[in-house]
């Protein structure tokens, strides 16, 4: 992945630090950790109080976490599915809306060939415009458009719709999609998963699965070893389609 970007790990607290500029010192709350260090080839450093760092490269997840926030982001659980299930790789080109706050688009950049953006909102444009920009990817575009009034790109491998009304998308998506590729719809609610369901018939998509999926963490230490009390009980509903 093309960034500069690194990552220091304080080893107890687990606290991560993201390191943009390697040519300035680094102040974190254990003290000051000398940029002659940042940029040196050591993974275990010490800041100017003595305690000890972790130095990594960022990697994607380290750099997902740090993500400005704007609208309702799709989780790594659901992502992880849509990347599973669609078998995409370093030769597939995607079309992604709405971009929201750009947790899944840059998700599968990450892994794609070439990922195209559509992003209605203004302000969220400009979410999914930093983050790109923090995560150094240039395999992806991002459009100030209304993906409700077609989709420019051709022979497309994937398309995924997390936006209210993705039956307004369908004719645009079986002209953009090449055969077998995939349509992956994500909505929080039943009422909006019914009313894509009937949309779709009729059409060429044929609708593999409807799925939810629940992730439930678990708290670990010496003393107990149990799922934790409190549980993100829904995020989404997903629909996999494919171009038949
Ligand atoms: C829930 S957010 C998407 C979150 C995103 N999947 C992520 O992981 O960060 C839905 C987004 O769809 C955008 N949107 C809604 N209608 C749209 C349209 N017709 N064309 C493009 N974007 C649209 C909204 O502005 C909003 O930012």
């Amino acid at each position: 992945m093309p960034t500069m970007k690194k990552i220091l790990i304080e080893p107890n607290s687990g606290k991560k630090y993201l390191v943009k500029d390697l040519a300035e010192d680094y102040h974190t709350s254990f003290g000051i950790i000398k940029s002659k260090d940042l940029k040196g080839k050591k993974s275990k450093i010490r800041s100017s109080t003595g305690k000890e760092f972790l130095l990594l490269d960022a990697s994607f997840p380290d750099l997902w976490e740090q993500f400005q926030r704007g609208p309702q982001i799709m989780l790594q659980k659901d992502i992880g599915l849509v990347i599973a299930k669609t078998g995409i790789n370093k030769n597939s080109e995607v079309v992604d809306a709405g971009g929201g706050s750009g947790s899944l688009c840059l998700s599968l950049a990450n892994i794609c060939k070439k990922v195209t953006v559509y992003e209605i909102h203004p302000e969220h444009h400009k979410v999914v415009q930093k983050n790109i920009a923090l995560t150094g990817m240039s395999n992806i575009t991002l459009k100030q458009d209304d993906i409700y009034q077609g989709i420019k790109e051709k022979e497309l491998d994937l398309i995924t719709l997390d936006l209210p009304e993705p039956w307004q998308v369908n004719k645009h998506a079986e002209k953009a999609l090449k055969d077998g590729g995939y349509l992956i719809i994500y909505l929080p609610n039943l009422t909006q998963m019914q009313k894509f369901l009937a949309s779709a018939k009729g059409t060429s998509f044929k609708v593999l699965e409807t799925v939810e999926l629940l992730e439930r963490k678990w708290a670990i230490n010496e003393q107990i070893m149990r799922p934790e009390f409190e549980m993100l009980g829904h995020t989404g509903f997903m629909a996999f389609c494919r171009k038949m």
